[in-house]
């Protein structure tokens, strides 16, 4: 509920706290009119009435919509859209059902999603969190909006013995929609779920609760993970799997029992295979790899051409998964060091090193947060940051702050994190050039590359 604070005024003019309080009320229990102001990271509509904030899941900026109020905090309320009373002439059909969920910017054009998130880095983000003006922002666009991803992974529910795809509600781990079809992978990975549930479903096996797909991107290679939470003898289940090797190109069938840490290759290899240009990568099935390519190929080049490498320099990689940077740069450098935490991707790592012959590129297993002091030892000319969501721990930007190389090329997924980080590493460093990659079309992310120089 809101509550009007009168407290510490003096004498006190109840009329209009009383009006006040019973706008709220009204705001509360019905739906209200609002006028969309502009999308905020990452993708909640903003409007403002009498001074209070509302956030809701649909909106362009300009448009009128009604909003039925979800939730209400001290400064703002969290709404949802329900009507569209004067759409934009950026407004077009989402293409999914459950658009919400995961893909929530199906119902704006393109351009408009584009100026979105340009907006969004450098007004909510450079210049609120770092007063800092982004004129050279480069922002890359996708050359494919729809089916790009190369993995994606659906919950496996059950209803009246037979299984669906689902997701989680936004907010909800408890309650799930079901997906017919997903257009952010090519359609024939929809064809193969399908075929996937039927086997599951005529096998009866009914404690696989998850799948998740991985497709190369020359198209010759899927890799098929089902998860359940038993231990099983699947031998019956693997024979029928054979079928779908028929039909698909499948490099492998794994089923991963998580509660006991178990994982059984059904049909051919645990990995998939992939290429970006001659360097080839093994990627185990629950390893990371970056799900657009295509979008991975044009931040590399940037990278490259910003970095200024050669014989003489030392790198390192950190975050550094199986490899993909450290490795498709190591024949440029005298030296990459590589620091990874995951067990399976250092053995991916190893693998790939072996595989593109690279002699150079030395790993140390373990937190870049406590490695950070010992990497910075070695005097690298350049550090490659490419950590998840949560961004760079403090102890590592301190750590720079102590013996800073001479450049950083930082890869984020979350604006958010990246700015604060920023916060510290710009008191020693200069930001020569950003660039964004729209690497996920249809939703809100995105990523940035970030040049600092000393
Ligand atoms: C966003 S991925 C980037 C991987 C790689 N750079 C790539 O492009 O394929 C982040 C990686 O950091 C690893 N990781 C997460 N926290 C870590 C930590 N504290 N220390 C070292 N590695 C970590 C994850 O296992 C994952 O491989």
């Amino acid at each position: 509920m809101i509550c009007v604070i009168i407290k510490g005024k003096g004498t006190v003019h109840l009329f209009p706290y009383v009006i006040t309080s019973l706008f709220c009320w009204y705001v509360i229990i019905s739906a209200m009119q609002i006028k969309i102001k502009k999308i905020v990271y990452p993708g909640k509509s903003l409007s403002q009435i009498e001074g209070k904030i509302i956030f809701t899941d649909e909106g362009l900026p300009g448009e009128s919509v009604e909003v039925e109020p979800v939730k209400e905090k001290n400064n703002f309320i969290e709404g949802k859209t329900v009507n569209i009373i004067s759409p934009s002439a950026h407004r077009i059909k989402p293409r999914c059902s459950h658009y919400k969920i995961c893909a929530p910017y199906q119902y704006m054009d393109y351009d408009t999603q584009i100026k979105i998130k340009q907006a969004q880095l450098k007004e909510d983000f450079f210049a609120h969190q770092l007063k800092t003006d982004l004129p050279g922002l480069i922002f890359r666009p996708a050359p494919n909006i729809w089916n790009y991803r190369n993995k994606i992974s659906f919950n496996i529910m059950w209803e009246n013995n037979i299984p669906y795809l689902a997701y989680n509600l936004p907010d909800s781990p408890t309650q799930f929609e079901k997906i017919e079809e997903c257009f952010l992978v090519p359609g024939r990975i929809n064809l193969l779920l399908k075929h996937m549930l039927g086997l599951i479903k005529d096998a009866n096996m009914e404690f696989i609760n998850k799948v998740v797909i991985k497709e190369s991107s020359d198209k010759k290679n899927i890799l098929l993970t089902l998860y359940g939470d038993q231990r099983k003898e699947l031998k019956d289940f693997s024979d029928s799997c054979e079928k779908l090797t028929t039909h698909f190109p499948i490099s492998g069938i794994i089923y991963i029992c998580k509660n006991q840490n178990t994982s059984l290759t059904l049909s051919g290899n645990y990995f998939i295979k992939e290429f970006i240009g001659k360097t080839q990568f093994l990627i185990g099935a629950e390893s990371f790899f970056q799900t657009n390519i295509e979008m991975l190929k044009i931040l590399l080049e940037d990278m490259t051409k910003s970095i200024l490498l050669d014989k003489n320099k030392i790198i390192a990689d950190l975050y550094c998964g199986v490899g993909t940077f450290g490795i498709l740069l190591a024949k440029k450098v005298s030296k990459v060091i590589g620091v990874e935490s995951s067990k399976e991707n250092i053995s991916f790592l190893k693998k790939n090193i072996e595989l593109n012959n690279i002699t150079n590129f030395h790993i140390r297993k373990g937190d870049c947060r406590k490695l950070i002091e010992s990497v910075l030892k070695t005097s690298p000319d350049v550090l490659i940051f490419n950590p998840p969501r949560k961004g760079l721990d403090k102890t590592i930007c301190d750590h720079i702050l102590m013996k800073p190389p001479r450049a950083i090329a930082y890869i984020s997924c979350n604006p958010a994190t990246l700015t604060r980080d920023l916060k510290i590493l710009l008191s020693v460093y200069k930001l020569k050039k950003i660039f964004a990659y729209d690497f996920f079309p249809q939703t809100p992310h995105m990523e940035t590359l970030v040049i600092l120089e000393k």
